[in-house]
């Protein structure tokens, strides 16, 4: 049975109290499959609202998670939220590396390789989050930026990490242009042969960038997308939970 990971990327939506409301709708809207699984990344305010209603319904395949991290674990760091504090909160993985943490925040390569370090040693689940500008594609570089930051966060790593990747071009997040189904499997085969030469082989790879109810069954047909990472279309739960439903029959 081929399992697939649907995540769902709230950004800078849904408080606490709207992901208690949230959830209260999702859980009933999808019932669980042993052939897929719902991680949820709230952001670190919501983070306890999402675990309770999970463990209240004492499901499994579901899985919470924060946007980001910090590299180290404590300190004078306002604002900034680290591995242990988001474990001790009850996540259990960490988007890292995200095109708006990299484009907006101006995170670098280097500082998604300490992140991504960090997530490990709290034994957080990191997905690593790659993809080229519209202006690198243009130029043909689709592939080698994609290499230059998985070797900057993970090479020598990914091996014994439990990590996964996710190909999100900028150019297709929020704007409802999405890579064509045959587009992202050609990023996904050099993804994938990248981590065949770590001894990596078997680590998941999800597509994003307006991923929707509309495109997701294409997506997906695609063998080498192994799960999709949606933002807009994940903060409705009726919506969401249709799509974590049919997109695969
Ligand atoms: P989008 O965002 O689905 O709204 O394009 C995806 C993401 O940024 O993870």
């Amino acid at each position: 049975m081929r399992g697939l990971l649907f995540a769902a990327n709230w950004k800078m939506n849904l408080g606490p109290s709207d992901a208690s409301a949230y959830m209260a709708s999702f859980l009933p809207a999808f019932d669980p499959r042993p052939d897929r699984m719902v991680w949820f990344f709230p952001p670190a305010l919501s983070v306890n609202s999402v675990v309770a209603a999970v463990r209240d319904s004492g499901r499994h395949d579901i899985v919470v998670g924060v946007q980001d991290i910090y590299w180290e674990p404590k300190g004078a760091f306002t604002g900034a939220i680290s591995g242990p504090l988001a474990a001790q909160a009850g996540a259990r993985a960490v988007l890292i590396g995200h095109s708006e943490r990299r484009h907006v925040f101006g995170e670098t390569d280097e500082q998604t390789g300490k992140k991504l370090a960090a997530a490990i040693a709290a034994e957080l689940h990191p997905v690593l989050c790659v993809g080229e500008t519209l202006e690198q594609r243009d130029a043909g570089q689709t592939l080698a930026v994609a290499t230059r930051q998985l070797n900057a966060a993970l090479a020598g790593r990914a091996a014994t990490a439990r990590v996964t990747i996710a190909y999100e071009p900028v150019w297709a997040i929020g704007t409802g242009r999405n890579a064509t189904p045959r587009d992202a499997a050609t990023v996904h085969a050099a993804i994938r042969a990248w981590l065949e030469q770590q001894g990596a082989a078997e680590t998941q790879i999800l597509y994003g960038g307006s991923v929707n109810l509309k495109n997701a069954a294409e997506l997906l047909a695609e063998p080498e997308l192994d799960g999709v990472l949606v933002g807009g279309a994940s903060l409705d739960p009726q919506a969401w939970g249709e799509l974590v439903r049919t997109a695969v029959a």
